[in-house]
């Protein structure tokens, strides 16, 4: 049988990686962070002096891009040049370039070949915009993920004072994350939409434990587990 894929889609701070982690661990999925791949494909971009606005160039440049994949701590771990990149990919300016980068189309190819190569490492819980909609859409698991964009930007923003990275303001994170959306939900290839017959779960007003009890049911008699 092949192993099975937990799909959890949804804007900026909607809480993937706080569930798409907790879910992890709950059912001994391994974590992935798809958008941890675009991030890398921008850092790549940026650090090779492309224009992250010329697609034609990301889309020649983003083949050369040195990535490999490793199981650790319960999650997929990608290595650029053999390095973890850290928090390089978490900056204000990767925030601000990352989805100019993420429209390219043989961008999203080659991080969706990555992605469907992942089910090979064992059962896998991927967050993301386009999981359950492109690439994975014959999961029976699928989720989407919401919050209202005031919930989300203070979450965004707290998360970033936690890791010492913080260099903006709420109201200045919820402006970034609004633009991203937008961005986003209106691009041609693979647009941020929610999955025909996915679970959407509003979490403005749920603690993590009540969202995560909700995807590990939904999940488990999806897979009849
Ligand atoms: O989840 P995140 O904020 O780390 O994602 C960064 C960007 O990557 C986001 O603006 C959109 C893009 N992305 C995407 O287009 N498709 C995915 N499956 C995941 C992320």
């Amino acid at each position: 049988m092949k192993n099975r894929v937990i799909a959890i889609d949804g804007p900026s701070g909607a809480g993937k990686s706080t569930i798409a982690k907790g879910i992890g661990k709950r059912m001994g999925f391994l974590h992935v962070d798809s958008g941890s791949l675009y991030r890398i494909m921008t850092l790549a971009a940026i650090k090779a002096g492309i224009d992250c606005n010329d697609e034609a160039a990301v889309a020649a440049g983003c083949d050369k891009v040195d990535v490999r994949f490793v199981v650790k701590d319960g999650a997929v771990a990608a290595l650029v040049e053999g390095k973890e990149p850290g928090d390089a990919i978490r900056t204000a300016e990767i925030n601000a370039h990352v989805s100019p980068v993420s429209k390219v189309p043989e961008v999203r190819e080659r991080i969706n070949i990555w992605l469907r190569g992942m089910r090979e490492l064992g059962d896998i819980v991927v967050e993301g915009r386009d999981i359950g909609s492109v690439v994975f859409p014959d999961t029976p698991a699928r989720f989407f993920l919401n919050a209202s964009a005031e919930a989300r930007a203070i979450r965004r923003h707290l998360e970033e004072v936690a890791k010492g990275i913080a260099t903006q303001t709420v109201e200045e994170v919820k402006a970034s994350l609004l633009n991203r959306d937008k961005i986003d939900s209106s691009r041609k290839t693979a647009p941020l939409k929610i999955p025909e017959g996915a679970i959407v779960i509003d979490s403005t007003n749920l603690s993590i434990e009540e969202v995560l009890d909700i995807v590990e049911k939904n999940a488990r008699a999806a897979f009849g587990i």
